[in-house]
């Protein structure tokens, strides 16, 4: 089994990657002081895998089609990945599975995902839709840590978009996206540098010389 480090990293994915492009770009440019160890799709074909295969990183399916209704057994099958790269810190970046008090117990406090929404406003599926229809008039982005409910735990860092006049949900998503881009990496810079304190619901940010 590969060492594990503290800024290992693994990110688990379903579909186009754009987060998870952005979380490689910010290694590259050194904004961003992970070891990018596995890409994990539980969708086979996702586009997500062609961009971390692109820049070298090891990228593995594991369908959750193949595992039918057996949770425990798929989400071990991720375990088991994760484990064998050594992987301390799990990203979440648009994958589309609910995990486990099992699965988040494995990684407690060291699993993050991001939202296309100001939580606790419109969690689930399609957030920038369910806010534009809404008519709400600042939507946003939401980096926060996993429990084991729908976009619930303890919020990390949230960035305000504003919806404008002549917006449609897809120039929304599309704003919003940009913003995701810009907050993930910082977010996930903070995780790793063990500079994120979690006290309840509350997540403060340690300064750089305490962590
Ligand atoms: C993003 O909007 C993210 O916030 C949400 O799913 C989408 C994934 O997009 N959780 P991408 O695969 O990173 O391009």
């Amino acid at each position: 089994m590969a060492q594990e480090r503290s800024n290992t990293l693994g990110v688990l994915v379903s579909g186009r990657g754009s987060n998870l492009e952005a979380i490689m770009q910010a290694i590259e440019d050194g904004r961003l002081d992970a070891d990018l160890r596995v890409v994990i799709s539980n969708k086979p074909g996702a586009y997500a895998l062609e961009r971390a295969s692109n820049r070298g990183i090891p990228a593995e399916v594991v369908a959750s089609r193949q595992f039918r209704k057996d949770r425990q057994a798929f989400e071990s099958a991720i375990h088991d990945v994760l484990q064998r790269y050594g992987v301390r810190y799990v990203a979440l970046a648009g994958f589309m599975r609910l995990l486990s008090p099992w699965f988040v117990r494995q990684y407690p406090n060291r699993i993050v995902n991001i939202h296309p929404s100001l939580l606790p406003a419109f969690p689930g599926l399609d957030a920038q839709e369910q806010a534009y229809e809404h008519g709400v008039k600042v939507s946003g982005v939401t980096v926060h840590f996993v429990d084991e409910g729908l976009d619930s735990g303890p919020i990390i860092a949230q960035r305000p978009v504003p919806v404008l006049d002549d917006d449609d949900a897809d120039r929304l998503s599309a704003r919003i996206l940009e913003q995701e881009h810009r907050l993930y990496p910082e977010c996930l810079q903070l995780l790793l540098q063990n500079r994120l304190a979690v006290d309840g619901r509350h997540v403060r940010v340690r300064p750089a010389e305490d962590a």
